[in-house]
């Protein structure tokens, strides 16, 4: 049922506060302020050298976002793999060692095969998934779920901020098993985590903005996203969904790397979309968006507010974000770049639930 809404992929988007919070709710003690896992983790994490992530698509996408909280909060070296490489190359895994997969449906050929795979390497297996009865969720040590509820649209978006809550949640309490993280540092970052169903329901106010960015996206033929930090894979999964749904070519760039090639891209035509939260790189952003501007490109901006008024010149459009702790600045501003797949697919006239050529759950490689 879409209730009020035209698609299931709008009916999600608008479900994030409250599949967040009660994903968080899940796997945080609130009155204490820590993160409290409803299972024992299959390894000693304390003796963990390092972790494996897989998954493919938007699930490989949070992973890639997840290491940084791993690196961040647990001081834990992240392998992060794309299922169809990693079952593929044989790669050395140590046996007792930690592999985790991503997965919403539970069910992505390659992403079992992965599964399968460090097993057989004598891996223990945590899974991220979104269906607890999937043959991803049965065949591991441990399922972690996402309390994302059923995903309908073929582009995933509740399952997505949903994982990176248990991402975000699971760092946390390896953290402090491996002593890399106090109670106090818990804390604060626990209470980072609570507010964020709050905030992300605060930046779907930015619809009615990205409705009229959408017309004009609709009409160009590529579009580049940056970002830094988590920023960076967001801005990867804000080209996969735009791509996906709008069929408009999209690529999603580390910032840093603008000047190794993709530049060469830039000219009038071309939109730009920085993901720019106020974080400890912002700094090294703004010089990434001077560059655009300098060249004549589209500087779409998504950002805070004073970032809006320091560029109000150069910005061809600005999507205006509240305060976030930039930790998790990128599961908030995940909203805008999801309504802009959304609205450009909607602008277009293309079914956005249904997309061309996509099945929601890969269950062949
Ligand atoms: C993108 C999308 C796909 C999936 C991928 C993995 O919007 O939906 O990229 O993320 O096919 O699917 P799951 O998570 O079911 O393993």
């Amino acid at each position: 049922d879409k209730g009020n809404y035209r698609h299931f992929m709008a009916k999600e988007i608008h479900e994030q506060p409250e599949v967040v919070a009660r994903t968080l709710a899940h796997y945080l003690d609130m009155s204490s302020g820590r993160a409290a896992l409803p299972f024992d983790l299959p390894v000693d994490v304390a003796k963990l050298s390092r972790l494996t992530i897989c998954g493919c698509g938007t699930a490989y996408i949070a992973g890639l976002m997840g290491k940084y909280w791993f690196e961040r909060f647990a001081r834990l070296p992240v392998d992060i793999e794309i299922a169809s490489e990693f079952r593929y190359r044989d790669p050395p895994l140590e046996p007792g060692g930690l592999t985790l997969l991503i997965s919403q449906s539970g069910e992505t050929a390659d992403t079992l095969a992965s599964l399968r795979c460090a097993k057989e390497h004598g891996q223990k297996v945590l899974s991220v998934v979104n269906v607890a009865t999937s043959t991803i969720a049965r065949e591991s040590d441990i399922a972690a779920l996402t309390l994302a509820g059923p995903e309908i649209g073929v582009a995933s978006t509740k399952a997505f901020t949903c994982q990176l809550a248990v991402l975000a949640c699971l760092a946390l309490a390896i953290g402090r098993a491996r002593g890399a993280l106090d109670d106090a540092a818990e804390a604060k970052v626990v209470a980072e985590l609570m507010a964020l169903p709050g905030l992300i329901a605060e930046a779907l106010a930015c619809e009615s903005r990205v409705e009229s960015l959408a017309r004009e996206i609709a009409k160009v033929h590529n579009v580049l996203y940056l970002g830094r930090g988590t920023s960076y894979p967001l801005a990867l999964e804000g080209a996969l969904k735009l791509k996906e749904i709008s069929y408009i070519h999209a690529e999603g760039y580390a910032a840093g790397e603008l000047k190794h090639g993709p530049i060469a891209l830039i000219d009038e035509d071309m939109p730009v979309i920085v993901i720019a939260p106020r974080d400890a790189v912002i700094e090294k952003t703004i010089s990434n968006m001077q560059e655009v501007a300098a060249r004549g490109g589209r500087l779409i901006l998504i950002g805070d507010s004073a970032l809006a008024r320091d560029f109000a010149a150069e910005a061809e459009a600005a999507i205006v974000m509240g305060d976030i702790a930039p930790d998790f600045s990128a599961m908030v501003y995940a909203v805008p770049i999801q309504l802009i797949a959304y609205h450009t697919a909607v602008v277009m006239g293309k079914d956005a639930d249904q997309p061309r050529n996509l099945a929601k759950s890969v269950t062949v490689e």
